[in-house]
């Protein structure tokens, strides 16, 4: 096939003007003042109450998690597995764990970690479980995580390229959860 020559009667496109990368010398100014705010910059933008109420309903779904997963803990251990109960107790303090850096992450963005017990269950987004059958508790934790998997993939959706910590930590914790979830699939399927 012959190639295409260019009509004469077309000019060639200017190269694109790209403009060069330039730093927001305002908002670093404005970084020097507001010392009160502590890691906050003015520059964080609108969404700071509306992160810290995300983390918060977070916090209290991993402290519902860690409750479950002491009680499962301590009454699956006269039950047929006692690693599955032992493994119960790895889950609820790697919860506590994910528990105590989300309220780290809170107090950094000028929020107050929520721990009151009245409204604990209100605002988790998984349930408490007070099964005594080993397997019927291995389902309730499944369900918890998947929903904890659910919930954290929307906030990180949510939160985008809004705070970058926040985001990395959140992606840190569901990672954890995905492989709790894989390990209780796995102890589902056995007998
Ligand atoms: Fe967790
Ligand atoms: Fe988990």
């Amino acid at each position: 096939m012959a190639a295409k020559t260019p009509p004469n009667n077309v000019k060639p496109l200017p190269a694109a003007r790209v403009d060069s990368m330039q730093l927001d010398m305002a908002a670093i100014d404005a970084a020097r003042r507001s010392l009160d705010q502590g890691a906050v910059n003015p520059s964080y933008g609108p969404w700071r109450e509306d992160v810290i109420r995300l983390l918060n309903d977070s916090l209290a779904t991993e402290l519902v998690c860690v409750l479950r997963y002491k009680r499962h803990h301590f009454t699956a251990a006269g039950l047929a597995s006692p690693k599955i109960a032992d493994e119960f107790m790895v889950h609820a303090n790697e919860e506590a764990g994910h528990a105590d850096r989300l309220a780290q992450r809170i107090v950094q963005l000028g929020g107050e970690p929520d721990f009151a017990p009245d409204s604990l269950s209100a605002r988790s987004h998984a349930a408490y479980d007070d099964s005594s059958d080993l397997k019927a508790m291995i389902r309730a934790n499944l369900i918890a995580e998947r929903v904890a998997i659910e919930t954290y993939s929307q906030i990180i959706g949510l939160i985008g390229d809004k705070d970058s910590t926040t985001r990395r930590l959140l992606e840190d914790i569901l990672a954890d959860e995905q492989e709790h979830a894989d390990e209780l699939k796995d102890w589902l399927s056995v007998d």
